[in-house]
């Protein structure tokens, strides 16, 4: 196998890096066979084992995300690559089959962040919004991207979620997982390469402290104190600043849709970075549901089902294609001035590294 293969390979394995995923915990691994012109991405169970991923859910839709960006890189070299059908569950298998020593710019894919920030709620044009659509038009059959600009929407989606964040936030072991990947061992705007820069959060100093000290704190003070409800009124307000919303639905709780979920995401979201636009993950909804449908009984009994349904019914007044399909994944979107810190990436291809650790040269020319 050509060189030309083997560089292009690696050339995916890092596009593929840049990818969001839960926290930061890049629950992902790669296997570059240069022989066979193939590389593997295997979703990595260890990376992510908080309440808020049960069944792995949310480290799917990071791989889907990932993926995304290696076809994206492909298609933009001009370099013909399939999808190998699946050996083995949650593991994914690119074939490359032509290269060109094409050189193909795509600023996107490393610019690409989360901005948690407030944004200034100015309205998005026209002419952006069609851009948007266009760019996540046709997505596959499993899932639908939507795109919502009334204040009604931004208004309802910021009760649901606010609800869906105090329920979440009075679970201590929420809050201790959360904490986990807060690295507050770093400086606030270090680029980590696991987890999150206390700077990224978009918090000023009596927030972050606490950020930190609330998750050490008994449940119901967190209840009684009023803490809760400062939490869920910063999410409401970030969700006010913004100007629209970006909602990827999808058909079913299959492990295959979680995929799709996750590469129409990452188009929505670099379509979203080349615009010139903010975005942040609002996936409080999603932790509370995905709980419900595939988390541990125990915690889920702390959750209260009955008030968790209640905060999902509310979807369909809000979309009325929530009634036949799943909101899965929920952008808040925006304009607003460059996050202070950002996350940085396991570095990749490197054989040193834990994101490349399994990977395998196989006759590396
Ligand atoms: C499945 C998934 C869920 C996420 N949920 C949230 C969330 O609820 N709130 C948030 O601020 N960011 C969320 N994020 C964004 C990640 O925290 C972010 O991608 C990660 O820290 C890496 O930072 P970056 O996006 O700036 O590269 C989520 C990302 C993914 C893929």
């Amino acid at each position: 196998m050509s060189a030309e293969i083997a560089r292009a390979l690696n050339t995916l394995a890092r596009a593929a890096t840049f990818a969001p995923s839960g926290d930061n915990t890049q629950p992902w691994r790669f296997e570059i066979d240069a022989c066979a012109g193939r590389i593997t991405l295997r979703l990595d169970e260890s990376r992510d084992r908080s309440p808020m991923n049960g069944g792995n859910r949310m480290s799917r839709i990071a791989c889907g995300a990932a993926l995304e960006n290696m076809h994206r890189t492909a298609r933009r070299h001009g370099w013909r690559v399939f999808e190998v059908p699946a050996s083995e569950p949650h593991a994914w298998t690119l074939e490359l089959s032509r290269v060109a020593l094409t050189h193909a710019d795509d600023a996107a894919l490393e610019d690409r962040t989360t901005n948690r920030r407030m944004y200034d709620g100015r309205a998005i044009s026209g002419t952006t919004l069609a851009a948007l659509r266009n760019a996540t038009a046709g997505d596959h059959e499993e899932v639908r991207t939507v795109w919502l600009d009334s204040k009604d929407s931004l208004k309802g989606f910021a009760k649901l979620e606010g609800a869906a964040f105090e329920r979440m936030y009075a679970l201590k072991e929420i809050r201790k997982a959360i904490a986990d990947n807060i690295r507050f061992d770093a400086p606030p705007n270090a680029r980590v390469e696991y987890g999150m820069p206390s700077g990224a959060l978009g918090l000023n100093g009596v927030q972050l402290a606490a950020s930190r000290l609330i998750a050490g704190l008994p449940d119901w003070l967190l209840r009684t104190s009023g803490m809760l409800k400062a939490i869920s009124a910063h999410a409401k307000q970030q969700i006010h600043s913004s100007s629209a919303l970006c909602v990827v639905l999808a058909k079913d709780y299959e492990d295959a849709t979680d995929v799709c979920v996750g590469k129409a995401l990452q188009r929505a979201w670099l379509a979203l970075t080349e615009e010139g636009l903010s975005a942040q993950p609002m996936m409080a909804f999603a932790v509370v549901e995905n709980m419900l449908v595939s988390g541990d009984e125990a915690l889920l009994r702390k959750l209260g089902v009955e008030s968790v349904e209640a905060i999902l019914d509310r979807w369909t007044g809000l979309l009325p294609q929530a009634a036949s399909l799943r909101p899965a994944f929920v952008l808040r979107v925006g304009y607003a001035p460059a996050p202070l810190a950002r996350s940085g990436r396991q570095p990749a291809p490197a054989l040193t590294s834990h994101a490349v650790r399994e990977t395998v040269w196989s006759n590396a020319p």
